[in-house]
């Protein structure tokens, strides 16, 4: 058994926890839309996933990729649905036959009833700035052009609200293999494309760097932001950078065969996205600090997704990866103001999977759900004192934290999540030092680190209640088993009176 404490300072808020951190990626890849948020064969989405979505909230959905997008013809996903074209889609090796039955309305019907904002991203790498202007114009103009027209013939008669566009993904690689500065003369073509429509907000965001390249992705963001202060500056309304947690077979196992010491290699190669994000920041505030830093993708990518259409099995393992990156989220508030988890449906490790058709809530949806009563709330700084877990896998070697948490405050209301990040032992949480009375405590564990929920077992990995002690001086105990996500709810204590 290990030991830990976390202190929370209830006198310095750090601010909001924007809804926005808790976003998702749903990409036109494999069956992360096609055959898994639609079902092909009843043609609609899923009610199973609306539903689950709507109890989770969505928040923000960034779509239609990724790599997809720069290939994109948004006219190919409008009108009658049998008239619209098969593509091949070929970036991953395989040749991918795309129908567009999800496209522009379809896509926001599904953020309409999952409660979610839209992020679409503008094809860069192969598109057309007229391109990218129509498709905006289309969405967005309330009435009286030929395609405000389309639009409502279409079914659409009211403009659609879009909140954020995405100017180009991965620009430094699939998105057209740009020079920072040859993305930047992109970008400005395409934003200045953009009509200014009256009451419609331009948010666009930029390609940022591959954030797993410490020796370019400073390069990258430096010299872009240099490059678009030159002349008129175009409309910057935030930065995208990604970060994947990467798995290899030697150091950290495959999706569901890992040893402890691989488990806690990768907690340390999700715990690198925070150096990250911090020199991202640095990079923005020196240039502009009204830029907003977003993480537009971020999450586990183990070995066996490769050649398997990106599938995998969801564990514990990557719910605690999950809860560790949302509790850096939280600290980092002012910093990063958006981030979307990679991937919604089937690809990599996301929340929802199909088994057989069968629809599945992996751990990873009940860990964004542990963590649902932060948004909104006033992030709180949190001191954490815990017994560091040292690990050591395939030459490699290292120490990590043995406790990630963070907490809010919210309508008089303190929300706690911690998570043990040691995979061998329980680990007994001391939570003070004066906290209020238990509203709730769940917990989320497996009694084997390989197992995943599929159609047999859909249960297997859910949250279930958490005994909470009460300790002298007001502080609880809670004792989370190994690898293992807590969430608690307490009254906030009120203030001594006189
Ligand atoms: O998430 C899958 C792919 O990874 C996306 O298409 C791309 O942006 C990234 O490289």
């Amino acid at each position: 058994m290990t030991a830990a404490e976390i202190r929370i300072d209830l006198s310095r808020p750090i601010g909001t926890i924007s809804p926005l951190l808790h976003g998702h990626f749903a990409e036109q890849l494999f069956e992360c839309v096609n055959g898994g948020l639609w079902d092909v064969s009843s043609d609609r989405f899923r009610p199973e996933f609306l539903a689950a979505g709507a109890d989770l909230g969505l928040e923000l959905i960034r779509w239609p990729g990724g790599c997809f997008a720069d290939a994109y013809r948004w006219r190919d996903g409008i009108g009658p649905a049998d008239r619209r074209p098969r593509t091949v889609a070929s970036r991953w090796g395989v040749d991918e036959i795309g129908t567009h039955r999800v496209g522009s309305h379809e896509f926001m019907d599904f953020c309409r009833q999952t409660g979610a904002r839209s992020w679409l991203n503008l094809n860069v790498g192969t598109g057309s700035p007229r391109e990218s202007a129509e498709w905006f114009e289309y969405m967005t103009m309330a009435s009286g052009t030929s395609l405000s027209d389309l639009r409502a013939e279409h079914g659409a008669p009211e403009p659609f609200g879009i909140d954020f566009w995405g100017i180009g993904n991965e620009s430094w690689d699939c998105g057209g293999k740009f020079t920072p500065a040859e993305y930047a003369e992109q970008y400005r073509r395409h934003e200045s494309a953009i009509p200014r429509l009256r009451g419609v907000p331009r948010r666009f965001i930029a390609a940022g760097p591959d954030g797993n390249k410490p020796e370019e992705r400073e390069v990258w963001t430096r010299e872009l932001l240099s490059r678009l202060a030159l002349w008129r500056r175009p409309a910057v309304h935030a930065v995208d950078a990604h970060f994947y947690t990467w798995g290899d077979r030697e150091a950290t196992g495959t999706s569901d065969s890992y040893t402890g010491d691989q488990f806690a290699a990768m907690i340390a190669r999700t715990l690198e996205v925070e150096p990250m994000l911090r020199e991202q920041r640095a990079l923005l505030d020196a240039f502009d600090p009204t830029i907003n830093l977003v993480l537009g993708e971020w999450g586990n990518w183990h070995p066996d997704a490769n050649g398997n259409r990106f599938r995998t099995r969801v564990t514990i393992r990557d719910a605690v990866c999950v809860s560790a990156t949302l509790d850096l989220l939280h600290s980092m508030s002012r910093e990063v103001s958006a981030a979307t988890y990679t991937m919604l449906c089937n690809v990599l490790s996301p929340p929802f999977q199909t088994d057989g058709g069968v629809p599945i809530l992996t751990p990873v949806y009940h860990a964004f759900h542990l963590h649902r009563t932060h948004r909104g709330g006033e992030a709180l700084p949190v001191e954490i004192d815990s017994d560091p877990v040292s690990w050591s896998a395939a030459g490699e070697a290292g120490t990590i934290p043995g406790l990630s948490a963070s907490a809010s405050r919210k309508d008089g209301r303190i929300h706690v999540t911690a998570a043990n990040l040691n995979p061998w032992e329980d680990c007994e949480v001391r939570l003070g030092p004066e906290v209020g009375r238990v509203v709730d405590s769940r917990l989320l564990a497996s009694d084997d680190p390989a197992w995943s929920n599929d159609a047999a077992r859909p249960d297997r990995l859910s949250p279930r209640r958490l005994d909470v002690d009460r300790e002298a001086f007001g502080s609880r105990i809670l004792r989370l088993p190994p690898a293992s996500i807590a969430a608690v709810t307490l009254e906030a204590p009120t203030p001594a009176g006189l």
